[in-house]
């Protein structure tokens, strides 16, 4: 299938595109860079050997987005493209409202002129806000805590109303859980703009010498060592779940939602002492205040998508740590050569 990927030259965009190409699928990726890099393009040529075709574009504009329709006879599309600091989201709700939805509307419009019905959106466990019970399953109670999942769950509530209108069309909706790692060759990972707000970035800063120490918020939650438990996935493992949604969205329609998780927790400093360990880096941290909206603990029940699509995850905490840190050391500034 030929794929749009918006977003495609992000964190999770540009490993899936590695997938999607290695699934035999053609990829195109949209993207407007404002929180990626064109470097990415290059790095992914590096590994595929294909000259991903881009355009350098903002999702929410419809005019752009239909001059990549008209050249294109496109299959699906994955949708990535969107602001996602959930701290950013609480100062500047009006901008995450207007970029998130906007580029959702703009893309089910033309896909509909365009008679493209498959639509696999990245969407986020934020969704489930305060977990009521764990582990997460799909069905559970959604309530965000800020604009962000706000964003993401009215994405879900318009995609799923626009599939009940059309019998055409076939959405699914992947509900991530914390993703981090690394592709193998440790020429294309996670590069924040400015100081990392996620942990695992911030970990590696901090090993590769480029921040002092992890600061960890808070050691008094209801967990087995008192930090925050989250369901780290391995990036691949996430991307290769995006190849199956595809696969699944072609033959079938309507809507799924679908939890990408290992259905496995741990804690801030287990991922400190792994990272350490595995990698045989010094990782120094000091226990400061909660973070504000931070919860106790969160983690999946991945059970549906094996049944459904016969995805899980394969790769374990230390290969996730491993991966990081080849990506981290061989690239200490990220890519830090945009010209
Ligand atoms: C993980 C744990 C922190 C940084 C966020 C978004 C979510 C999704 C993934 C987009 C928590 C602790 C963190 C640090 C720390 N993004 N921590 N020191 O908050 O689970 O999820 O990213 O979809 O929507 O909410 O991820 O990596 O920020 O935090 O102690 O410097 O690490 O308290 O327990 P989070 P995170």
């Amino acid at each position: 299938m030929k794929v749009l990927l918006t977003g495609g030259a992000g964190y999770i965009g540009s490993h899936t595109a590695v997938e999607l190409l290695k699934a035999g699928h053609d990829v195109i990726i949209a993207d407007n860079f404002s929180n990626s890099k064109k470097e990415v393009l290059n790095r992914l040529k590096e590994i595929t050997s294909v000259s991903i075709p881009l355009y350098e574009v903002d999702v929410a504009n419809k005019e752009e987005v239909e001059k990549i329709f008209s050249e294109n006879k496109i299959d699906a599309v994955i949708h990535f493209a969107g602001l996602k600091a959930v701290g950013e989201s609480t100062s500047i709700p009006l901008k995450y409202y207007r970029n998130n939805i906007d580029t959702t509307l703009t893309l089910l419009e033309v896909m509909q002129e365009h008679h493209v019905n498959n639509f696999v959106f990245s969407s986020s466990a934020t969704v489930y806000g305060v977990p009521e019970k764990l582990p997460l399953v799909e069905g559970m109670p959604t309530g965000c805590t800020n604009p962000y999942g706000w964003t993401k769950l009215m994405n879900e509530q318009i995609l799923t109303d626009v599939a009940a209108a059309n019998p055409d069309l076939s959405v699914v909706l992947l509900r991530y859980f914390n993703p981090i790692g690394a592709h193998e060759s440790g020429r294309i990972g996670e590069d924040p703009s400015g100081i990392p707000n996620n942990l695992m970035p911030y970990i590696s800063q901090v090993a590769i010498g480029r921040r002092d120490k992890v600061h960890v918020y808070g050691n008094d939650y209801n967990t087995k060592d008192g930090t925050g438990v989250r369901d780290y996935i391995h990036v691949v493992d996430l991307a290769k779940g995006h190849v199956a949604a595809l696969e699944y969205a072609d033959s079938h329609k309507g809507t799924e939602i679908f939890n990408l998780g290992t259905g496995n927790g741990y804690s801030v400093l287990e991922m400190i002492e792994t990272f350490s360990r595995v990698n045989q880096v010094a990782v120094p941290y000091e226990i400061v205040a909660r973070r504000p909206g931070d919860i106790d603990a969160c983690y999946a029940n991945a059970d549906k998508a094996y049944e459904k699509m016969h995805w899980r995850a394969e790769k374990n905490l230390e290969e996730m740590c491993r991966d990081t840190w080849k990506w981290q050391s061989n690239n200490p500034l990220g890519y830090e050569l945009e010209k």
